[in-house]
């Protein structure tokens, strides 16, 4: 399959300027010529950016540009169905994660059910009511679940917006920076959730196995949807980005989950979101995100995990 990727240059879920430029530094030589040497070519599929002058965005009592995150989404939506429809892989490259709205919502529409994996520090599960800080990339999880819909105020810039996912095919990985609603929620609609105390107790390994097992249905792992946030990663690994938290994933960890989700060949589409190249003490802040976010990416793809013997050769 060929991977169609879909830039979306956009920073105004969230308030600090430069993750619209993640799409130029994601899109590097070396992601894609090993998307080739993997079989999986890249084909440039769509274009997209905010389209609404700062002036006219609507802001939902403290919640953040509702218009241009609504639009852009919508088509961020269709071109995922589309890229579906002609049997490629789409990748987000973001951008901040309230595009997981368009993202997620065109692979739960192209498919009867799927399974979404998020991997994120976050929750990203406030709704514009309980978000503190009025992020729209803090809340994507409220927009799309069934059990969320009943919290959310009515937005009439979101008409075209019906919730696609069911809680219980949801699966996070990574969790610990939660805001006090979102344990909430986690915990009344019993959502299976791997925090990092979890990943160390349990061991990455395991929890691939139970995550897998958790969204097998009649016997089938469901398509998957893999929304991988940067700041998953410990900030070692991932600096240049807006909501660093520190103890996260390693990147092998990262690639771990990867490789697993490849071996399945189930993965339907990946997100990688949420770099900040104007976010860095140093250019190799930068360096280092994006080569861990290139990495990320590939490993979804079947390129192997650090620390894997040559590639292709064993030991005789
Ligand atoms: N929970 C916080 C909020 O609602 C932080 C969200 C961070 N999200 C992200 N995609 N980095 O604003
Ligand atoms: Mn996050
Ligand atoms: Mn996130
Ligand atoms: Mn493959």
């Amino acid at each position: 399959k060929k991977v169609a990727l879909i830039h979306a240059k956009f920073s105004r879920g969230q308030g600090k300027p430069g993750t619209e430029l993640g799409p130029n530094y994601l899109k590097n030589k070396f992601l894609v010529s090993n998307l080739e040497n993997l079989n999986h070519p890249a084909v440039d599929y769509a274009d997209l950016e905010e389209d609404v002058p700062a002036h006219e965005e609507v802001h939902y009592n403290h919640n953040r540009n509702l218009l241009s995150t609504s639009r852009i989404n919508q088509k961020l939506s269709k071109a995922v169905q589309n890229a579906i429809s002609e049997g490629h892989v789409p990748v987000l490259l973001g951008g901040d994660h309230s595009l997981a709205i368009g993202s997620v919502h065109g692979t739960a529409n192209a498919f009867s059910q799927i399974g979404l994996i998020w991997v994120d520090a976050h929750a990203d599960m406030n709704t514009p009511l309980t978000s503190s800080s009025g992020n729209l990339h803090g809340q994507p999880l409220s927009f799309l679940l069934y059990e969320l819909d009943k919290y959310l105020p009515k937005l009439e810039q979101f008409d075209w917006l019906r919730p696609c996912l069911s809680a219980r095919n949801l699966v996070y990985i990574g969790l610990r920076d939660l805001d006090p609603e979102e344990t909430i929620l986690i915990e009344k609609y019993k959502i299976k959730a791997f925090s990092m105390s979890d990943v160390h107790r349990l061991g990455i390994h395991q929890v691939m196995k139970e995550t897998f097992e958790h969204l097998t249905v009649n016997g089938e792992l469901l398509p998957l949807h893999v929304s991988v946030d940067i700041d998953s990663l410990d900030p070692w690994y991932a600096p240049a980005t807006g909501t660093p938290v520190l103890g996260g994933l390693s990147l092998p960890e990262l690639m771990f989950i990867g490789n697993r989700v490849h071996e399945t060949g189930k993965l339907r589409t990946l997100d990688l979101v949420e770099v900040n190249p104007l976010l860095k003490t140093s250019d190799s802040d930068v360096d280092k995100t994006v080569f861990s976010a290139s990495r990320a990416i590939l490993s979804f793809f079947g390129y192997k995990t650090l620390g894997t013997l040559i590639d292709g050769h064993q030991v005789p």
